[in-house]
C-alpha cells in the first residue's frame, strides 16, 4: 500500500511542537536533545548522527557527505532535506521530534516552514547561546561512545574509566571533525550560513534563548522549563 503524505502523519502531540535546536557547533545541542526527547519520549533527530551513520555504512549518500564534513562544510540542502523529510514522515514522529542541527541554512528553514504549515505543527527554537572561546575546549575535549552514543568530553565531564563508556563500556572516540583546524571552518559556516536563522525565527516570533554556559543539568532544567510553559 503507498504511504499517506507526510502531512497526514505528522504532528506534534506530546511535545506539542515541533523542537528546534539551534546554536553553534559545540553549543551543547546533542547533550541536551538526548534528555528532553527521553524525558518527552519524542525522536532525537540529528542530521549529523544521521549522515554518520551512513558514512560508517558506506552508503552512496555516506560517500557523499564523507570529504564535505570533514572540511567542515555543510552538505546541500537537497541532501538534507530529502533525508529530513522521510525521517520526520516515519510514525514515530507522530508524537512530536527534536531536531539538532536542522535546519542550518535559509532554504532548509523555509522549505522545513512550508512542511510544517501543512501539517499544522508550530516550530519552537530553542537558541544555545555560548561564548565562542567556550567552543573550542568542548569540541577539542570531546568523545562520544561508539556504541550509545553518549557524549563525554575529557575536560569537563570524563568517564569513570579513560576512553570507556559509563553506561555500556563502549569506546570512546573522537570525530574526525574535531579537529581545531576543522572546528574553525565549522564555526565559520554556522556564522556565514547559520547565525542568520537566528533572526529569522525571532522574527517570527518562535525562538527562545537559553543560556548554554552553565552546568548541562541546569541547561537541562531551563529547556525543560520553557517548553513546559510554551505547551
Ligand atoms: P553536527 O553533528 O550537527 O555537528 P555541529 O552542529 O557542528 O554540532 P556538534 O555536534 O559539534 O555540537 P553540539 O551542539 O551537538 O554539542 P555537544 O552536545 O556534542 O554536524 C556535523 C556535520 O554534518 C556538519 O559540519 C555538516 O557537514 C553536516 N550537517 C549536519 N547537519 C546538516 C545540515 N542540516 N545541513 C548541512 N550539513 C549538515 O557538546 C559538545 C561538547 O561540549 C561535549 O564534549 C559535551 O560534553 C560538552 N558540553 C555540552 N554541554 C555542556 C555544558 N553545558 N557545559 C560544559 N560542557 C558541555
Ligand atoms: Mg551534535
Amino acid at each position: 500500500m503507498p504511504e499517506a503524505p507526510v502531512e497526514a502523519r505528522v504532528s506534534a502531540k506530546g511535545l506539542g511542537h515541533a523542537v528546534i535546536f539551534l546554536g553553534p557547533p559545540g553549543a551543547g545541542k546533542g547533550t541536551q536533545a538526548k534528555q528532553i526527547a527521553e524525558v518527552y519520549g519524542v525522536p532525537h533527530i540529528s542530521t549529523g548522527d544521521m549522515f554518520r551513520e551512513h558514512v560508517s555504512r558506506g552508503t552512496p549518500l555516506g560517500s557523499r557527505a564523507k570529504e564535505i564534513m570533514e572540511r567542515g562544510e555543510l552538505v546541500p540542502d537537497d541532501l538534507v532535506l530529502s533525508m529530513v523529510e522521510e525521517r520526520i514522515s516515519r510514525a514515530d514522529c507522530a508524537d512530536g521530534f527534536i531536531l539538532d542541527g536542522f535546519p542550518r541554512t535559509l532554504p532548509q528553514a523555509q522549505r522545513l516552514d512550508k512542511l510544517l504549515e501543512r501539517c499544522k505543527v508550530t516550530p519552537l527554537v530553542v537558541h544555545f547561546v555560548v561564548d565562542k572561546d567556550q567552543l573550542m575546549r568542548r569540541l577539542t575535549g570531546r568523545r562520544t561512545c561508539a556504541i550509545g552514543g553518549e557524549i563525554y568530553n575529557i575536560y569537563d565531564r570524563p568517564p569513570n574509566v579513560p576512553g570507556r563508556c559509563d553506561n555500556d563500556g563502549g569506546e570512546l572516540v573522537q570525530r574526525p571533525d574535531d579537529r581545531e583546524d576543522i572546528i574553525a571552518e565549522r564555526l565559520a559556516a554556522y556564522e556565514r550560513q547559520t547565525r542568520p536563522l537566528v533572526d529569522y525565527y525571532r522574527g517570527k516570533g518562535v525562538l527562545q534563548d537559553v543560556n548554554g554556559m552553565t552546568a548541562p543539568a541546569d541547561v537541562t532544567r531551563d529547556v525543560l522549563g520553557l517548553l513546559a510553559r510554551k505547551k
